[in-house]
């Protein structure tokens, strides 16, 4: 997830609104930021002595002079960008910019957008993921192209220098170079010399802003809201001309089509929630965008077969990592984690169990080498967002003293986890800005459902087909939950009981935590069949049991055990909510249901634990909390 800006009008002030866009975007991304101007034409004499893009390494002069294109470029936040800026920066007709959470490649300069071609006259930002980028740049490096980057974007900007070479005209160049993309793209480019900001969009978010001064596109709104409450959601296959008096949107084959504009009515105070009231609810909403993000490149429609290339050289085969002779078993996995990325673990290590694989999962400030056995044999997988939690980094180190294989699942390219650990994989949910994890832990949910499937059987169609069906199933969760009125009914309630089975267990315990963390009312989760062992002495009329019951606990005998959980609360009074995707199997021994669609067993919880956290988002907002920053937490707590 990135966040991309691009203007085209009064001269004067490019530069301006490209850094007012970027601040608005950089809860897509901060770990780098660029923009590039092209200028009007200029004289033979004035002409740069160096025609290639690059970083210059004084900040003094243009990290690029490029033809008639300029590129500024920094790694670190957008503060970092613009102390790099000369004074007097050159603006020009037409800009573009971004700011980035990387995917591929680490933060740095090089790997920072605008992204260039060969001759430094074309520039280009992305946000999404190329999945056919290796392809493209083997047969463009076969042409001649020579690539600066780790990137997947810089493919871009060369292919369309070689439509430019044979004779295209920008717009058709930018379409031919684009119909060669696979994956998702916001894209953006300027040309040297040209006034015109050339655009498309497949899979991630691009909107275009109609101003007086001008026209605007970006990721967001909020990047030009301060100039003008216009706009046009481009569609996927669309494509967007963007010139200072003027903007077309055409169909992939260059049709004019028509849209219409829209007024935004939000605030720019709260625009960088896009309207919504908090980052909570807004990255909610972002799961299902995240979770495409986390699959691609990694599972394959065709073949089922999931791939995650970061994790190639690890295996699970015992004697792998000793040299020994390979006995048959495999080797032991220990996940290490704190709070929800707990959670997380719980259900990762489930997964491999049920592929054979003998896995637990420790909670990190629990986890030492003297009472957990660790030997060259084990691989400890990390699971944190944020990469930089101090128990978790305290677990990966003592295990990786003890000669274990250590693995980081992480959301922060450059963390330190990411840094620390034998190898890395990540779940690429953008940035998280709510305290309470949320699009993080479903994206931790499905790239470990891909680490599991990776590091032993490479998957299946079925499984496939699941992974695939999780972002529109969540989709469908945000558009038809009535979580709110359920809120409503229990904003009273003092404490909340979550229950589940099997994969519905760790669902139960992180909707207890989301509940306890912005509504500061108690609350349990656990295990069904634990109620008997304890909790149920404080079931009452006044406390609502949320079971979750899906079709993960349907292979065995599980819904007809959970039923008899649920039977058990109710003869003591308490109201229980369902959240099933079987509501006619269920449904009838519930108050309410929380009805979510099935995307086959083991997944079908991940969209469960979405009506939790929006039935604890609702809860929390009727009683007027401190939704993104609750009282006593950190995002990352960084202390032992
Ligand atoms: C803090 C956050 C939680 C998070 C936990 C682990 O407590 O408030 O939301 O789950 O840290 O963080 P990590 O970055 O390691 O996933």
């Amino acid at each position: 997830m990135c966040g991309i800006i691009g203007y085209t009008g009064d001269g004067d002030h490019v530069m301006d609104v490209l850094l007012t866009g970027l601040s608005g975007l950089e809860y897509r991304g901060y770990d780098s930021a660029g923009v590039a101007i092209s200028e009007p034409e200029r004289t033979a004499e004035t002409e740069p002595a160096s025609s290639r893009a690059g970083v210059a390494s004084t900040p003094a002069e243009p990290s690029a002079v490029a033809g008639d294109v300029t590129v500024h470029k920094r790694e670190g936040e957008l503060a970092a960008l613009e102390d790099a800026l000369p004074d007097g920066s050159v603006d020009g007709a037409a800009g573009i910019g971004h700011t980035r959470w990387s995917t591929h490649g680490p933060p740095s300069d090089a790997n920072a957008h605008p992204h260039t071609d060969c001759s430094g006259h074309v520039a280009v930002v992305h946000n999404g993921i190329i999945e056919n980028y290796e392809e493209l740049r083997e047969e463009l490096a076969a042409d001649g192209h020579a690539f600066e980057s780790d990137t997947d974007t810089e493919v871009v900007p060369h292919l369309l220098e070689r439509e430019l070479a044979r004779g295209a005209d920008p717009e058709a160049a930018f379409r031919t170079a684009v119909s060669r993309l696979a994956g998702s793209y916001a894209v953006a480019a300027v040309v040297a010399g040209d006034e015109t900001v050339y655009a498309a969009r497949h899979e991630s978010p691009l909107v275009l802003g109609v101003g007086g001064d001008g026209h605007f596109l970006a990721s967001d709104v909020p990047a030009f809201i301060e100039y003008t409450d216009r706009v046009i959601y481009l569609d996927d296959g669309e494509f967007a001309t963007v010139t200072p008096t003027g903007v077309r949107i055409a169909d992939e084959r260059g049709n004019t089509l028509e849209t219409s504009v829209e007024t935004i009515s939000w605030d720019p105070e709260d625009a960088g929630k896009s309207g919504y009231d908090h980052y909570m609810l807004k990255e909610i909403n972002e799961q299902p965008e995240a979770i495409r993000d986390c699959l691609r490149e990694r599972v394959e429609e065709l073949s089922g077969s999931v791939s995650v290339s970061e994790l190639d050289d690890v295996s699970l085969v015992r004697g792998s990592a000793t040299d020994g002779d390979s006995t048959g078993r495999l080797r032991p996995v220990q996940f290490v984690a704190c709070g929800t990325s707990y959670h997380a673990a719980l259900y990762g290590a489930r997964l491999l169990r049920e592929r054979g694989v003998p896995a637990q999962s420790f909670l990190a400030s629990e986890y030492t080498t003297d009472r957990v056995p660790v030997s060259a044999e084990t691989v400890a997988v990390g699971v944190t967002q944020s990469g930089e939690t101090a128990d978790t980094l305290r677990a990966l180190r003592e295990a990786n003293r003890a000669g274990a294989e250590t693995i980081a699942l992480t959301n922060v390219v450059g963390s330190s986890a990411a840094r620390e650990c034998d190898h890395v994989t990540y779940v690429r949910a953008g940035p998280e800005i709510g305290v309470a994890a949320t699009k993080t832990f479903a994206s931790q949910q499905v790239a470990l459902a891909m680490l599991a499937a990776a590091l032993t059987d490479g998957g299946s169609q079925a499984l496939v087909e699941s992974l695939r069906a999780i972002p529109d199933g969540i989709q469908r969760v945000l558009d038809e939950t009535n979580a709110r009125a359920v809120a409503r009914e229990f904003v009273d309630s003092d404490a909340f009981f979550f229950i589940g089975r099997g994969y519905d267990a760790p669902v139960a315990m992180e909707g207890a935590l989301k509940m306890k963390e912005i509504t500061y009312r108690h609350a349990e989760g656990f295990a069904a069949g634990e109620l008997k062992h304890g909790p149920l002495a404080l079931v009452t009329e006044e406390t609502p049991v949320f079971a979750t019951m899906t079709d993960s606990q349907s292979g065995g005998d599980g819904l007809s055990k959970i039923l008899g959980n649920v039977r058990e609360v109710e003869a003591r009074g308490a109201p229980v909510v369902a959240v099933t995707d079987q509501p006619e199997a269920v449904g009838g021994s519930a108050d309410h249901v929380l009805e979510v669609p099935s995307v086959g067993p083991a997944f079908t919880p991940i969209l469960a634990n979405v009506q939790l956290q929006l039935v604890s988002y609702w809860v929390a907002n009727e009683l007027g909390r401190s939704i993104d920053k609750p009282r006593n937490l950190a995002k990352s707590v960084t202390v032992e």
